[in-house]
């Protein structure tokens, strides 16, 4: 099968969170399947960054060309190179005006968000590039609401095109709260037929609703786990689109992501310095003293080490996390704290912070570097998402033999198996259920206690380490889908 995959997103090239690790390794294990992927991103300023600290040359595979639709014209280039490490045909449309930014969902210069109709432009792109460079999919698989009028496109008669003329489309849910709305005023600049200003095609109680285009107008759509494909079919969790998703339900399918095993391995990772594995966990103690250098804490060999990387969005749960830190600090555990984002998180963690600057440290940026030796370094990972589609992090925590507590939800209920005291030859970690800081708090220092006892800590970090979270299955999976489809 001949299978685009478009998405704002790819690891280690550009990404803020899953989305990316997703669309750098899902391609690998569909080629691994025998299928021929082409990968399409945006060339974002830290796209070229990023090729240039690496020292690769993009080849130009098509100079910039005016793209018209609608009453609009943009122009785009297209740079062909590989994704890393593999022969998989990587193809990154240029604009400096939409991609030449500090970060990759900037808003313009004068602060006014057109993630929209950089996004609009980019799906346009994507097109326009396959009919120059004679891309021919039989599957175009786009990811959250950014490639999300791929499907709507296809179904608007693009078919009728020689590029697209066998093409079905799937689409994939990363996350249903961010679904690309815009008011009724940009309909014109999708290029669309009226009809698609309709309560059953993008309109969303008067306004464009791109995710929901998507839903209704794809082959097949996915979501990241199947936890979650449950959950948002309910008002709780539907984010306004469950209605939708239960009425289309019969081509929503839950796919649980996998992860890179070669890219998060503790007994190769280029980027930790002390290397182990299920066979030599007492290794491990070295990549936390490492951990606890970096960051500058007192390393303290037999006080659990809680470890979080994450955007700081209500998402995450941390409005759970913040009233417990300091108590959980108190009853003699560290804390090395990653992330950024909402500045309510970032100033209450590095406030906690400066006060025990032995026990915790709150690193405010994105550091791929760090986030790979926190896995590796820390005791036990706290997650305690609100809602949560799959989750990486706890998977990779596992893979590291870092103790996941998670709440319960999402595809964290699909991929931690809570230890209850009864069932040690399955558990991977510790789970609560209740939005309550006491939860959290009472969830993480059963855990702690837990490391204390070395025979049970040992069997939980091995439980996880030896999981299947490979991608093999879920491409399956995917390959599946693409032919319910009818690819
Ligand atoms: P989400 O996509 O909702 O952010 P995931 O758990 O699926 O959550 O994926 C998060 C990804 O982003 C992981 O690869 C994680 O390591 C990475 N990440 C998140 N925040 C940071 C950060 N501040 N620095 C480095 N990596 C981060
Ligand atoms: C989203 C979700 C996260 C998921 C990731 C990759 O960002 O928030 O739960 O793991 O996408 O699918």
């Amino acid at each position: 099968m001949r299978i685009l995959i478009a998405t704002a997103e790819v690891s280690p090239i550009a990404k803020t969170g899953g989305l990316g690790d997703v669309c750098g390794s899902l391609p690998k294990a569909l080629a691994k399947l025998g299928h021929d992927v082409v990968v399409v991103m945006p060339f974002y300023r830290q796209a070229r960054e990023w090729f240039t600290r690496n020292g690769v040359i993009l080849d130009l595979a098509h100079p910039m060309t005016p793209i018209s639709w609608a009453n609009w014209t943009a122009d785009a280039g297209f740079l062909r190179t590989t994704l890393p490490g593999t022969d998989i045909p990587l193809i990154l449309v240029a604009n400096e005006y939409f991609f030449d930014r500090e970060h990759i969902y900037s808003p313009r210069l004068d602060g006014i968000d057109d993630n929209f109709d950089k996004f609009t432009f980019f799906s346009r792109a994507v097109i326009r590039g396959c009919e120059l460079l004679g891309v021919t999919p039989d599957v175009v698989h786009a990811h959250d609401w950014h490639t999300a009028l791929l499907p709507v496109y296809l179904h608007s008669g693009l078919r009728g095109s020689e590029n697209f003329g066998n093409a079905r489309s799937v689409y994939t849910i990363h996350n249903l709260n961010y679904q690309g709305i815009a008011g009724a005023d940009r309909f014109p600049i999708l290029g669309l037929h009226d009809r698609y200003w309709a309560p059953d095609a993008l309109e969303h109680f008067r306004d464009i609703n791109l995710m929901k285009g998507a839903i209704m107008f794809a082959d097949q759509v996915t979501t990241v786990s199947p936890n979650y494909a449950r959950e948002i079919q309910t008002t709780e969790h539907g984010a306004g689109l469950d209605g939708v998703l239960r009425l289309l339900s019969w081509k929503l399918t839950g796919i649980l992501n996998g992860i890179d095993m070669d890219e998060w391995n503790p007994a190769t990772d280029p980027l930790i310095t002390t290397h182990f594995d299920a066979g030599n966990l007492n290794r491990k103690a070295g990549a936390k003293r490492t951990l606890a250098n970096d960051v500058g804490l007192r390393y303290k060999p037999n006080a659990p080490m809680l470890g979080v990387v994450s955007r700081f969005v209500d998402q995450k749960g941390f409005q759970l996390l913040i009233p417990i830190l300091e108590r959980l600090l108190e009853a003699g555990a560290q804390a090395v704290i990653l992330g950024s984002g909402e500045s309510q998180y970032e100033d209450a963690f590095s406030r906690i912070a400066a006060a025990r600057p032995e026990d915790c440290c709150a690193y405010i940026g994105f550091e791929n570097t760090l986030a790979h030796r926190i896995y590796a370094g820390a005791d036990i990972l706290l997650m305690p998402s609100i809602y949560e589609p799959c989750g990486l992090n706890q998977m990779y925590a596992q893979r590291y033999g870092t103790v996941p507590v998670v709440r319960w939800t999402g595809g964290l209920a699909d991929t931690v198996v809570p230890f209850d005291g009864t069932n040690p030859a399955a558990a991977t970690g510790f789970a609560f259920d209740s939005m309550s800081p006491a939860d959290l708090y009472a969830a993480t220092w059963i855990a702690m206690l837990n490391y204390n006892d070395h025979r049970t800590w040992k069997t939980l970090q091995t439980n996880g380490m030896t999981e299947d979270f490979s991608w093999e299955r879920s491409a399956r999976q995917y390959e599946e889908i693409y032919r319910r489809a009818g690819a």
